[in-house]
Parts: structure tokens; sequence; C-alpha cells
């Protein structure tokens, strides 16, 4: 991403529909396949000392995981999952289960090793497939998410769109998006190579609602977490080249690191918001709380022995119906 070129890239829809513009750095003659998978190269070349690809630390992923409510016995569906440290660490943190896609072996070899170690490979999968196109036909999941990598539906919009049938109705969706957090100069968004899409803090507020779904909560980077991100490819990057100086994207991948890093220092530092958004579709019908699968279960014995319609109609409007506990 220059910087945020991995969270928002002017990269493909789906790695079946590869960007014709080359970056900085690249060799201007190599053909759009070719820049996909040097891209893909990059990301796995500048990221392999990570574990969170995105630009939250491990106090805030544990955050995100706190206001979630996890219900034990939660699934999860983790589209563009990067090394799945979500969906690990919520499993061996909350009994949850999960299935994260990706398109990177190297990642998601990385995954898996990690939910060895946490001790919970027997409660996620992790599958290679193109998160744009990818279908799932089990049950909807509790939990839905795609953090880092709208691009996989076009955009945010596109995106909930994508994560909704997945998503059980009383389900929470969650979705990392970059956002300006200060009016950018025209030369910022290609340097951070965002896409024309990206908008204020307020108006990625308004394309969740546009969506249909509503903001429930949010954890946000700063300006030391996206260092954690961006800052700390630098080193990886720098000791690769030392150690990888024959290697045939030796000098692409020396024109990357040195566009990422005035790219975040110029601008993403400075202008460029990301935060996780937790948000639930908006409904017609009633809008449950997200609440414990056995509260769930006593909820509806107890709604078939009353044998009541779980909406109240008032004035032509639905309103929300108490969940009691
Ligand atoms: C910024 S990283 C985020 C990874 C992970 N969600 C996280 O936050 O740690 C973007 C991820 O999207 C993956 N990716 C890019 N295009 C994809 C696609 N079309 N389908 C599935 N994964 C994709 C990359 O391999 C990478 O793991």
């Amino acid at each position: 991403m220059g910087v945020a070129r991995s969270l928002q890239p002017s990269k493909p829809r789906n790695v079946h529909e590869p960007d014709a513009t080359p970056h900085i750095g690249w060799p201007d003659n190599a053909p759009p396949v070719r820049l996909l998978t040097m891209s893909l190269r990059f990301h796995e070349i500048a990221e392999s000392r990570h574990r969170i690809l995105n630009p939250l630390t491990d106090d805030k992923l544990d955050l995100l995981g706190v206001i979630c409510r996890i219900p034990a016995g939660a699934r999860q569906l983790d589209l563009a999952c990067g090394k799945g440290e979500m969906l690990s660490r919520w499993a061996a943190d909350y009994g949850l289960r999960g299935v994260g896609v990706d398109i990177s072996k190297v990642f998601l070899n990385d995954a898996r090793s990690r939910a060895e170690n946490l001790g919970v490979a027997d409660r996620v999968d992790f599958i290679e497939a193109d998160a744009g196109t990818y279908k799932d036909t089990s049950e909807p999941y509790d939990i839905v998410s795609c953090i880092g990598a709208t691009w996989i539906g076009g955009g945010l919009q596109g995106t909930l769109s994508l994560l909704r049938p997945q998503l059980r109705p009383e389900g929470i969706a969650l979705v990392g998006e970059c956002y300006w957090a200060s009016p950018p100069p025209p030369e910022a968004s290609a340097a951070l190579g965002m896409s024309e899409e990206v908008t204020s803090l307020a108006g990625t507020a308004e394309s969740i609602e546009a969506a249909g779904f509503e903001l429930l909560e949010m954890v946000m980077a700063n300006q030391d977490s996206w260092d954690r991100y961006v800052a700390s490819q630098w080193w990886t990057i720098s000791d690769w080249l030392r150690d990888n100086p024959a290697d045939p994207d030796a000098s692409a991948m020396r024109g990357f690191l040195a566009q990422s890093r005035r790219a975040h220092l110029e601008y993403g530092r400075r202008y460029l918001g990301w935060g996780v958004f937790v948000v639930r579709p908006v409904t017609s019908g009633r809008r449950t709380l997200f609440e414990p699968v056995d509260a769930r279960k006593r909820r509806q014995n107890r709604r078939q022995k009353a044998k009541k319609p779980p909406t109240v109609l008032v004035g032509g409007f639905f309103v929300s119906k108490i969940v009691r506990r």
C-alpha cells in the first residue's frame, strides 16, 4: 500500500482483475498479472514479521473482542483473513469457531501455524480462495468480517453487501476501512493508493447506513498504531533486500519500500485514519441484541410457548422488542 496500500490498495477488486496502474518502483513493462503477483509477494515479504496485518495493536484487537460481546459457541467468517490472528485469538479467548478465507498461501500457512500454537486448530479452518467470489453454503454466521480488504467487494458498501448474506439476522459484521482524518491534498490519494470512495469518518458512517447497516461501535487506529503496522515493515523489507540482493523482484521491492515510506511520512500519518466498524443489518422487523446463544435459545423457547409475534407494529413502524434475558 505505499503505506496504506495493503489496506486500501489501488489493487484489483479481486485477484482476477489486476490493477493496470504500475506503482513507483515497479517495472514499467511488467504485465498486469505479474504486477498483481508482485504486489502480493511484496506484502508477504513486508508483513512477514507481523501477526496482525492492519493498524490495530494487540490491545486494540483484544478491545475489539470485548466490544463484540462474543457469545460462547459463536461462529465467524473472516474474508481476507490474512494470518488469521483475529480468528485464532478469539477462538482461544472465547471458544469461537471460525472460517478464514484468503488468497495468500504464505499468510494462510502462518495462520494455520498460529492456530496450532494457540491450541485452536480444531476450531478454525483456513481456506485459500478469492474472498470476492467465495460462497459459503453452511449456516449463516454470528459474525462476518472483512478487515482491511474492502476492495474484495469493490468498496465499503459492496463489501457490506457481500457480507450480508452470510450473516444471521441478529449477527454483527465487522469491517476495517480507511477514512480521511482531515481533508488531504490532491496528491495524497494517489501516493497512498486510496480509492476515490474513501471519505471522511462521518462519510464512512453514511456509507454504512446507505448499505443498510447500523453503526454500533468502533475501534480506531491512531498514529502510533499506524506506525506499528507501517513503519515496522521498513526494517523487515530492508533486511530482506540485504539478504536477497539477486532476487528478480529486489529492485521493485526497493522502489516499493521508498514509495511506501515516503507516502506514510508525508501523507499517511497526518491524513489517513483507519478503524474497525461494528455494524448490524437494519431490518424492517425486530432488532435483537447480540446476545449469548443460551439466552437466545431460552427466548426462542419462551416465544414458542407464548406463540406471540416477535415484533410490535406502532404507527406504521416496526419497533424493537425489548429482549428479556
Ligand atoms: C491488509 S491485509 C488484512 C488481513 C487481515 N484481515 C488482518 O487484518 O490481519 C489484506 C489481506 O487481503 C488478502 N487479499 C487480497 N485480495 C484478496 C482476495 N481477492 N481474496 C481473498 N483475500 C485477499 C491479502 O492476502 C491480505 O491477507
